[in-house]
């Protein structure tokens, strides 16, 4: 664990992070795609050590959308390896940390030799309680909506479909690499998320940077649509 981060915040929020950036961070040293999201897996790895340090309950991130099958077939191919060798390397560092992992999105479509991996690493992490790590693996939000929704018995009402989606609110959620939008990354569960968008490229984001986007976030007045506390107060 980083013990030169300066302060701890105090209750576990949930945050979600969209990794964006491993491209160009390779493009920019003439490198392969593959080394982009190579040194995004460590990043990743940082940035848990980081979260767990900094007091964050729950950390969902997107590792691969449902619309990443349209990329090359190389890559993708290379990301679910990249996937099952992470797992590999990380699972006994999670458990001995106290990161309980969970899976989210679709299993149907992984390949065959990804799926004992992910069950075993969930099975072994269950006992943590220090942080919840989600990778969304095959995920969209819509897909997740529609799916929740046509389940039989499904009840329409906000309760029900958040119960279904098994997922809670997100708190704050990061985007890096400087893009601006959601991608279909858990468009119920950021109803009132803080946004927070940063250039920093993913391979290059560290617990510096995870600290600095806490401290806008506990900066930030939430209101839920309320008013300002000191409105509200005077009447
Ligand atoms: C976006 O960068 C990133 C992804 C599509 C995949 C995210 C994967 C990782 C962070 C590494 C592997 C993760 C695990 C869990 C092992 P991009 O390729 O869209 O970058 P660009 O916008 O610069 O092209």
């Amino acid at each position: 664990m980083n013990r030169s981060v300066p302060y701890t915040f105090p209750c576990g929020i949930h945050a979600a992070i969209i990794m964006d950036g491993n491209g160009r961070w390779a493009l920019r040293r003439g490198l392969p795609r593959l080394a982009g999201h190579r040194a995004g897996a460590e990043a990743l790895r940082r940035t848990v050590e980081a979260a767990v340090d900094q007091g964050i309950g729950t950390l969902t991130v997107y590792a691969f959308s449902s619309d990443n099958w349209n990329r090359p077939k190389e890559e993708v191919g290379a990301l679910m390896q990249l996937l099952r060798t992470w797992l590999r390397s990380e699972m006994r560092r999670c458990v001995d940390n106290g990161v309980r992992v969970t899976f989210i999105g679709r299993r149907d479509r992984l390949p065959r030799l990804l799926l004992p991996a992910i069950e075993e690493c969930e099975s072994r992490t269950a006992p943590g309680a220090r942080l919840h790590l989600r990778l969304a693996v095959d995920y969209s939000a819509r897909d997740q909506l529609l799916e929740a929704a046509r389940r039989p018995g499904a009840t329409a009402n906000r309760a029900a479909l958040s119960h279904a989606l098994g997922s809670p609110d997100v708190d704050l959620l990061i985007r890096t690499g400087g893009e601006q939008r959601l991608s279909d990354f858990l468009l119920w569960e950021c109803a009132y998320a803080e946004l927070y968008f940063t250039p920093r490229l993913w391979p290059d984001f560290s617990a510096e940077d995870l600290s600095q986007a806490l401290a806008e976030f506990y900066a930030r007045e939430r209101r839920f649509g309320g008013l300002p506390a000191v409105v509200s107060s005077r009447g």
